[in-house]
């Protein structure tokens, strides 16, 4: 869907601004997107006033080229603005090799395909008792039904921290990305610290089977994360782990609500799902992230100087035509489908199993149980835009069903 204002307007990049995008309209920050890409074909690269001033980047293979240069490109610049976080770095995310790759290895293991695999079970009778609660009710909003508490409950297991512990997942997430509040920022993040300190401390002497337990425990050639990483850690997965999966399930529920040919292909044929879910996750890429320039160095006709940003706009990238054909359609069984949604090169991101199988199983679940609906007609989708772009809350209507029954123990 484009919006025809958004297209008749020139030179979007060289004012783009991803926190403060126009108006979304009825589909979201998309036809944009796709303005921006339109723009992006004559020039990748484009110096934007936006936030002071920064690159930003629009093309596939310029992207991709940013990506793989991280003598040039440093990751101290994933976020910009930058976050306002004193001595704290977010692990791997905001740090250089090598001392990105050191940290990446003591997890890395615990989030291949085959790791994340063992939780398939449990995601399957999270999703059906979440579905439960609602789905006598034949309405629901997707966020406050399952999108939140889906990747919430997720974050505690791997956390092996207690459900009620959850309820502050989201102050201490806010601690870090948000500096509206300087005296509750500081509150919470000192309290969130604390909370780390303590699980660390407990899983020393007391280990279990969760990813945080193992990456206190693990050992390499004698070396091991420290404490200040594994505060970082604890941050890392909290920050990673839930509002792009709520923002990403509330977009899918909603697009199958209103596409009737993508909905009823999937449910007549659910072996389409994990090729569906590359392609909603190219589609409605909801990451942006970006790079802190740190030598002199030319991308394309574009020469870039110390100190500068550039932002990656990855949903941008993701519909060059030179890479995807028809790419402003959702083709679902698109095949190979080398998207950006989750960055490449070293810096991919290390949730990227996790997050394709929890998606495929929430969308097997909640077909299976569920595979007509559509848009409450009272709906208003509530939309974000920054690192984090997408539908955050959005309401839907559906022949009432019963609860399955299925009951789990808390995570
Ligand atoms: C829909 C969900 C998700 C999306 C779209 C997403 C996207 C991304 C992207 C684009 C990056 C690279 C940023 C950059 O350097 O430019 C990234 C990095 C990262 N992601 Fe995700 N992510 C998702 C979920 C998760 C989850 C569930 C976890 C962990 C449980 C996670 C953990 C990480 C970590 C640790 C990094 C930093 C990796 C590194 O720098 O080596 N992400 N993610």
């Amino acid at each position: 869907v484009r919006d025809t204002n958004v297209n008749a307007t020139p030179n979007l990049m060289s004012v783009a601004n991803h926190y403060g995008m126009p108006d979304p309209n009825p589909d979201g920050p998309y036809g944009y997107f796709e303005a921006i890409r339109d723009e992006a074909e004559a020039a990748p690269i484009v110096w934007s006033e936006g936030l002071g001033g920064h690159w930003v980047v629009g093309g596939y293979e310029a992207g991709s080229q940013i990506v793989r240069n991280s003598a040039a490109f440093s990751n101290k610049g994933v976020t910009f603005p930058s976050y306002d976080l004193g001595e704290f770095r977010l692990i791997m995310s905001m740090y250089d090799d090598p001392e990105h790759k050191r940290q990446r290895q003591f997890v890395e293991p615990y989030f291949t395909m085959t790791a994340c695999r063992d939780y398939g079970d449990w995601m399957r009778e999270t999703i059906g008792e979440l579905m439960d609660r609602r789905i006598g009710d034949g309405r629901a909003e997707v966020a406050e039904w399952f999108g939140e508490q889906y990747p919430v409950r997720l974050t505690a297991l791997l956390l092996g921290v207690p459900l009620e512990q959850s309820e502050r997942f989201e102050p201490w997430v806010e601690a870090i990305t948000n500096n509206k509040n300087p005296a509750a920022t500081a509150e919470a993040f000192e309290e969130m610290v604390g909370a780390a300190q303590a699980l660390i401390e407990r899983r020393r002497v007391d280990p279990s089977d969760d990813v945080f337990s193992h990456a206190v425990n693990a050992e390499i050639d004698g070396d091991r994360l420290k404490d200040n990483e594994l505060v970082s850690l604890f941050e890392v997965l909290l920050l990673g782990g839930i509002e792009n999966i709520t923002v990403v399930i509330t977009t899918i529920i909603r697009r199958l609500a209103w596409d009737d040919e993508a909905r009823r292909a999937l449910v007549a044929d659910p072996g389409l799902i994990p090729t569906a879910i590359d392609e909603l996750l190219r589609y409605y890429a909801p990451a942006i992230g970006g790079r802190l320039v740190t030598e002199q160095v030319t991308v394309g006709d574009v020469t870039m100087e110390p100190g500068q940003h550039a932002m990656l706009w990855y949903p941008v990238m993701n519909r060059d035509r030179s890479v995807f054909s028809d790419p402003d359609s959702l083709v679902l069984d698109r095949k190979p489908n080398r998207h950006l949604g989750f960055s490449t090169s070293i810096h991919r991101c290390l949730g990227a199993p996790l997050v394709k199988i929890k998606l495929k199983i929430m969308l097997e679940e909640f077909l299976k149980r569920i595979p007509e609906f559509e848009l409450d007609p009272e709906d208003r989708t509530e939309w974000v835009t920054g690192n984090v772009c997408g539908a955050r809350r959005a309401s839907i209507v559906f022949a009432p069903g019963e609860p399955a029954g299925a009951h789990i123990e808390s995570a």
